[in-house]
């Protein structure tokens, strides 16, 4: 009997793009260009798209009322890899739908294929992105894109193992590394998994004993990745300077050695910005255990314990409430 070898995708998958929802037009466009230093490449009253690199759009603000992330964008290598998502995507009767011509372009991307992953969060595939034709104008010297893609996402859980699974069983993602730490009482548990040699893509945080989501949005923070200290060190003096509040300081994470900071979006979710991440060396890489997010920084802007209660992993009326909801895991097929 001829049995076929499966494809491996480590490597081949990185996050091309971001599709978040917004009222707040205007404010996006200050934080994203004079604030984070990004080129603006649309600006309209409706929509928003912003360029790090050579592709012409990585960053994508469309107005609606959901203060929320619509879609994360994933760039396979080639067609080969496109197909073996999509066989196992079918094996676990999850659908598929190509986007339109329309939101293609809105992407910048040639063509696109959606479904509905973890949290009920868009997953969109694509291999081709348009490319830039003028160069760019921004704050930041670069941003570093290449191999690894656009940054990583955290997420936070309350299936987390279901959660880990979905990212492994159909992306291939390798494990990097756990962190534990205990804030307010609750303790948290997150776990780091890799698509490429970026150290990781999702980060998926829970907490131990009662399962609670702490975090509104279903994307818990982005992060983009800047070529030097100074891109960093100026980016924070700015958002500052502009009134956006700090949700971390500069601090650095145990694991992949980054320094950066978070920062509140005019959504109110994080965004972190950072310099420096460590890349795997595969050959030489063991998963560890660390214990507390920080090395040493990260503090919040503005201190004291109501802030604290109502903010980031904390935000215990968010997290009961969502005790209410069930979690959607497009592998388990449970809305
Ligand atoms: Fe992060």
């Amino acid at each position: 009997m001829k049995t076929t070898e499966k494809l491996d995708l480590f490597g081949k998958i990185s996050m091309g793009y971001l599709v978040i929802e917004s009222k707040k037009i205007a404010a996006w466009k200050v934080f994203c260009e004079a604030g984070l230093g990004m080129h603006c490449d649309t600006d309209r009253d409706d929509f928003l798209a912003f360029a790090l690199d050579e592709h012409r759009r990585r960053l994508i603000i469309k107005r609606g009322p959901a203060e929320d992330y619509r879609a994360v964008g994933y760039q396979l290598a080639s067609k080969l890899e496109l197909e073996e998502i999509r066989r196992r995507l079918a094996a676990h009767k999850i659908e598929v739908a190509e986007g339109s011509a329309k939101e293609a372009q809105e992407r910048g991307v040639t063509a696109f294929w959606r479904f509905e992953g973890p949290k009920s969060l868009a997953i969109e595939l694509f291999i081709d992105a348009e490319h830039r034709t003028d160069p760019l104008s921004m704050h930041t010297s670069a941003f570093v894109t290449g191999n690894g893609g656009m940054g990583h996402m955290a997420i936070t859980s309350r299936r987390p193992e279901e959660m880990q699974r979905f990212w492994q069983e159909i992306f291939d993602a390798r494990l990097s590394d756990y962190i534990d730490e205990r804030i307010a009482g609750v303790d948290l548990d997150l776990a780091f998994f890799r698509l490429n040699s970026r150290h990781h893509s999702v980060a998926i945080a829970s907490t131990r004993g009662i399962q609670m989501d702490p975090i509104r949005s279903k994307v818990q923070h982005v992060n983009f990745q800047v070529a030097t200290l100074e891109d960093l060190s100026s980016a924070f003096r700015r958002l500052q300077d502009l009134g956006f509040e700090m949700a971390h300081e500069i601090g650095q994470h145990p694991n992949d050695k980054e320094l950066s900071f978070y920062v509140f979006s005019p959504s109110g979710f994080e965004m972190e910005l950072g310099w420096a991440p460590l890349e795997v060396d595969e050959a030489t890489w063991d998963v560890t255990k660390y214990h507390g997010m920080s090395t040493w920084g990260h503090k919040p802007e503005k201190r004291g314990m109501r802030h604290f209660l109502l903010t980031n992993f904390t935000n215990l009326t968010q997290g009961t409430k969502s005790l209410l909801r069930s979690e959607f895991n497009p592998l388990v097929e449970e809305k």
